[in-house]
């Protein structure tokens, strides 16, 4: 049986629906994937409640979910047949397939598939793809090099905890702007904590880093008292929110994609401790509306992972 986590309408958690879908079966160059687990982000909170613009009231079902983490369980046509068994995880860009991974059973392009170690387990795996790309291509972005100097707003979440761990493992200082409740987990990875409610950001930025961030990667909307605190003319990179006006930086707005090679380099990371994966909890497929109450609560770390429950 496959079933999915589903909406037919936009609206509160209660609109999710776990269905029966028929069982998708793979291609040439395809696998198909038991889903073991699969977080639950913002951008499927926003997805649920008919927050993007851009997206049309469904005119079918549509099954939510980003990232994966799960065992191969049947290949197509010119895929080895011995990698069955083996864990892998991943991640859809959904806007363009519309087609989620919150689903007993999905098939994906064999190598969009990243191999696993056993030692990390598929809720912690599937932490990473998203948000992990996510702050891979915003430091590809900005371009830094060892000893340059990096705030990042929201260094606690999901993609700002990963963008921290990459930064300060490239030799990159880093000053991270968070919840006072976040600063041992700033501390803890190596970065400087800098509370998000100082009168005086910008000072603080610039004693913690000895003078104004070279550079700022941004997860939440950006304003003037974080600018401040970054040299003129530097770069910025912002998953979110719109660019401030007249902000003096050099500003880009990013729209992550899937890259296999970056999930692999992230993933051995993982397995050497030298990035975090964070779940703030597992929660059955079938409860998935509760999933989407839990992960918007405020003050929520790492993500909530939906898990498979259904045995063959
Ligand atoms: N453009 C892209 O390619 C791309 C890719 C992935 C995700 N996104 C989007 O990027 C956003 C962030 O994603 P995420 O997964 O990192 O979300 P997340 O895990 O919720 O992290 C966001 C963090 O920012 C903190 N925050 C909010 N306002 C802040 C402020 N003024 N100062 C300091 N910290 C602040 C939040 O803290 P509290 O919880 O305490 O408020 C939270 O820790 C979401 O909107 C997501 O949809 C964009």
């Amino acid at each position: 049986m496959n079933r999915a986590v589903t909406v037919s309408r936009f609206g509160g958690p209660e609109v999710i629906e776990v269905v029966k879908i028929s069982m998708p079966h793979p291609g040439p160059g395809e696998a198909r994937v038991k889903v073991e687990a699969a977080s639950v982000h913002p951008v499927d909170l926003e997805t649920r409640a008919g927050r993007y613009g851009e997206l049309p009231e469904p005119s079918g079902r549509l099954v939510l979910g980003w990232d994966y983490a799960g065992r191969i369980d049947a290949v197509g046509p010119h895929v080895d047949a011995s990698l069955v068994g083996i864990t892998v995880t991943g991640w859809r860009y959904w806007f363009d397939t519309r087609e989620g991974t919150q689903a007993d059973y999905i098939v994906v392009p064999i190598e969009s598939a990243t191999p696993c170690p056993s030692s990390l387990s598929p809720a912690a795996l599937t932490t990473l793809p998203l948000n992990g790309n996510t702050a891979f291509q915003a430091l590809e972005l900005l371009g830094l090099q060892r000893g340059d100097t990096l705030a990042i707003l929201g260094a606690a979440g999901g993609i700002g905890g990963f963008a921290m761990d990459l930064a300060v493992h490239r030799g990159i200082a880093v000053a991270g702007i968070a919840d006072d409740s976040d600063r041992n987990f700033i501390e803890g990875r190596g970065g400087h904590f800098i509370s998000r409610t100082s009168r005086d950001v910008a000072g603080c930025l610039r004693r913690a880093l000895r003078g104004p961030a070279d550079a700022l990667i941004a997860t939440a909307p950006v304003d003037r008292s974080v600018l401040a605190g970054i040299e003129p003319g530097g770069a910025a990179v912002s998953a979110v929110g719109e660019r401030p006006a007249n902000s003096g930086l050099d500003w880009r707005f990013l729209n992550a994609h899937p890259n296999t090679d970056q999930t692999v380099e992230l993933v051995r990371m993982a397995e050497r401790g030298e990035i975090a994966l964070r779940v703030a909890g597992t929660i059955p497929f079938e409860d998935a509306a509760e999933a989407h109450r839990a992960a918007a609560r405020p003050g929520t770390r790492g993500r909530y992972v939906l898990t498979s429950t259904e045995r063959r």
